[in-house]
């Protein structure tokens, strides 16, 4: 298996394809540079430029890209998203976000504690 260079999604918005930098896109964590196919594209360079450094994986498949778009795709990666950034696993499934557990409440007044004051009260 090819090695690539890994990048941050921070490193791709700099290849945005303004000002003299490349177009870059990310699909499926793997990155991909564009700069060359964008005249080529049959959907247009204006829906690529749209997705210059970003994220284009949903912009990509709700257009319904054909296999032979994908084999396309294939001759232009350069790159791969560092580990601790990468959004699929190794199935090309969407990784669970994994969010901090919410700090326990200070412990109050339970409701058994309510109705057992009551009772006594
Ligand atoms: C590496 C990236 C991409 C490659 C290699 C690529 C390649 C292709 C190819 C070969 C087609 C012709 C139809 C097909 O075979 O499916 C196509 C069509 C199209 N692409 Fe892409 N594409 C890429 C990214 C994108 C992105 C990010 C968008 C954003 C929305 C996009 C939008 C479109 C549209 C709208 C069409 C339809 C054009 C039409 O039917 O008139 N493409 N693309």
């Amino acid at each position: 298996m090819a090695e690539f260079k890994e990048y941050t999604f921070a490193d791709v918005a700099t290849r945005n394809g303004r000002n003299g930098q490349p177009l870059w896109m990310v699909y499926k964590d793997s990155i991909y540079d564009l700069t060359k196919y964008m005249h080529e594209h049959p959907g247009g360079d204006d829906v690529l430029m749209d997705e210059a450094g970003k994220d284009a994986t949903r912009a990509f498949d709700d257009v319904g890209h054909s296999s032979d778009a994908k084999h396309v795709m294939t001759k232009h990666k350069v790159g791969e998203i560092v580990e601790e950034e990468k959004r699929y696993d190794a199935n090309g499934k969407k990784r669970k976000r994994v969010v901090a557990a919410p700090a326990e409440k200070p412990e109050g007044r339970s409701c058994f504690n309510v109705v057992t004051c009551g009772l006594l009260g």
